[in-house]
């Protein structure tokens, strides 16, 4: 994998995802198998997170490097009024990397180019989430391999960037895509034509229930409330694309339900307990997937 910068899941060859996917795998269940790197990653957070910040964080660590954190907006400069461009041109000074989570869709390309170390996206906007993706597809491989599959993908299909960057990276697999939905929350456009473009097996459904039976994964996401322009609208939605252990009666016996988390209610907490809840391992993968991306791209295994 030789690029300069992840800001979409579009860069991403089957080759790419198989070279970072292999190098986790010898992470994974030995974190500290690193311990080599002394590299500094950057981490600049304008919007919440839990997960891909702290396994970020823990990642680099991991390899033996360090971590800067910009902290939260309130705390920093952001709040002075300082542009995203001075911002990322001064802590891309301290560290070798940076990993850059923002409101607005395109700031992680804006970011790329005022910068010489490389930048990785944490999820601009309603636009792309490569990382998470990363781990995600690790997550399938596991439990159901790569090829021959059908994924239901439900929710907020409009502004769920982790499933933008899913159906672009799955577009290198023989994958056949199911998207779940209300009309309201379809997938864009943008990422409609490029599965299009290619040739990607997909179909759209309005309801869960006539397809569940015939799914390998089902991947859930949250209706993201911070992106929709009208509360009400949000309202309306919120509740109804939501399962719990009796929806999945029908399901299969092999069938992986992901979620990218945090969940909000779309998934009960009753399928916690069931063999198909496969979310907080699918959470713990993002430690090898990311320490393995990282030493990839600061030139390290894979290289
Ligand atoms: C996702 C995100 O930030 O897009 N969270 C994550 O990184 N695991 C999903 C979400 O917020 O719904």
């Amino acid at each position: 994998m030789r690029h300069d910068h992840l800001i979409s899941a579009r860069q991403l060859s089957r080759a790419d995802i198989e070279s970072v996917l292999d190098h986790a795998a010898t992470f994974d269940g030995d974190v500290t198998g690193g311990g080599r790197r002394e590299d500094v990653l950057g981490l600049l957070f304008f919007e919440p997170s839990t997960r891909t910040k702290m396994s970020f964080d823990t990642a680099m660590k991991r390899l033996g490097g360090s971590t800067v954190d910009m902290g939260t907006v309130e705390s920093s400069s952001v709040k002075k009024g300082e542009s995203l461009a001075d911002t990322v041109r001064v802590v891309a000074g301290y560290a070798d990397a940076l990993v850059l989570r923002h409101p607005s869709e395109g700031a992680a390309k804006l970011a790329s180019e005022f910068v010489d170390v490389p930048v990785i996206n944490a999820g601009d906007g309603a636009g792309q989430h490569p990382t998470q993706t990363l781990l995600d597809l690790y997550t399938i491989r596991e439990s159901a391999g790569l090829d021959d599959l059908s994924i239901g993908v439900m929710g907020d299909l409009k502004y769920g960037r982790t499933v933008h960057s899913l159906a672009e990276a799955l577009t290198n697999f023989d994958v056949t895509q199911h998207f779940v939905s209300p009309e309201s929350l379809r997938l864009p456009r943008s990422v409609r034509y490029d599965l299009h473009e290619s040739g990607a097996e997909v179909r759209e459904h309005t309801e869960l229930d006539g397809v569940l039976p015939e799914l390998d994964v089902l991947y859930v996401t949250r209706i993201q409330r911070e992106r929709f322009p009208d509360e009400n609208e949000y309202r309306q939605i919120a509740g109804e694309y939501r399962i719990d252990a009796a929806t999945l009666d029908v399901a299969r016996d092999d069938l992986s339900v992901m979620h990218p988390l945090p969940r909000v209610d779309e998934i009960a907490p009753d399928v916690d307990e069931t063999r198909h809840a496969t979310y907080f391992e699918q959470a713990h993968n993002g430690v090898p997937v990311r320490m393995a991306l990282l030493d990839i791209m600061l030139g390290g295994e894979g290289r």
